[in-house]
C-alpha cells in the first residue's frame, strides 16, 4: 500500500446531463478549495466516459453517499456509461437546471463549471457551489486504503 492511499475521502456520485445524455461517476478525488466563493474540485481520469461529458458541460451535481449507499457507489464506480445507462433501476429525481439528484443520499451540491485543469492523467474540474442541500443525517461513505468505512 502506498502512503496516498492513506488520505482519506468522502465518496460521492458526480451526476451531469449533457443535451439529455445523463452519467454519474463515482469519485473519492473531491476537495474544498474556497470558503468564499464556495468552490470545490473533483479529480476525473481521462479515459472516463463522464470526462468526456464533463469537458462540455456547464454544470455538475455531487451526492455525497451515506453509509448505506455502497452499492451505489459501486454502481457508478464499476461501469462506464459509454454504452450504458446507470439510471436505469435508479432512484433519482432532477434538479432545478435538470441534473439527476439521486435517492437517500446525504446532500447534494450543485455546481457552475467554472475551471478546467490537466492533472497528469487525470483532469482537474473546477465548480463554484450554487444549490446545496442536506436531506439526511446518515453519516457519509468514506473511501480510503482501497475500501469503504462505515464507522
Ligand atoms: C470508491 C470509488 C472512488 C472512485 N473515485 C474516482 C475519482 O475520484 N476519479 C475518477 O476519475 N474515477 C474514480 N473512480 C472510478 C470511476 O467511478 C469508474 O471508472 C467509473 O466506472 C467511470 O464511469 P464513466 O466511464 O461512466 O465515467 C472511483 C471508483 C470507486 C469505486
Amino acid at each position: 500500500m502506498d502512503a496516498l492511499s492513506k488520505i482519506y475521502n468522502s465518496v460521492a456520485v458526480v451526476t451531469m446531463n449533457y443535451n439529455g445524455n445523463l452519467n454519474g461517476i463515482t469519485v473519492a478525488w473531491i476537495m474544498r478549495t474556497s470558503i468564499d466563493p464556495k468552490l470545490l474540485a473533483i479529480s476525473i481520469g481521462k479515459q472516463r466516459y463522464s470526462y468526456e461529458l464533463l469537458k462540455k458541460v456547464n454544470f455538475f451535481g455531487i451526492n455525497l453517499l451515506s453509509i448505506n449507499q455502497i452499492n451505489i457507489a459501486k454502481h457508478f464506480g464499476t461501469i462506464s456509461g459509454r454504452n450504458f445507462n446507470k439510471f436505469e433501476g435508479i432512484d433519482f429525481k432532477m434538479s432545478k437546471n435538470k441534473i439527476p439528484i439521486l435517492n437517500g443520499v446525504v446532500a447534494y451540491l450543485e455546481c457552475e463549471k467554472i475551471g478546467d485543469f490537466e492533472s497528469g492523467d487525470h483532469n482537474i474540474f473546477l465548480g463554484k457551489v450554487n444549490f446545496e442541500e442536506i436531506f439526511n443525517n446518515e453519516k457519509v461513505l468514506l473511501y480510503g486504503e482501497h475500501k469503504f468505512w462505515r464507522d
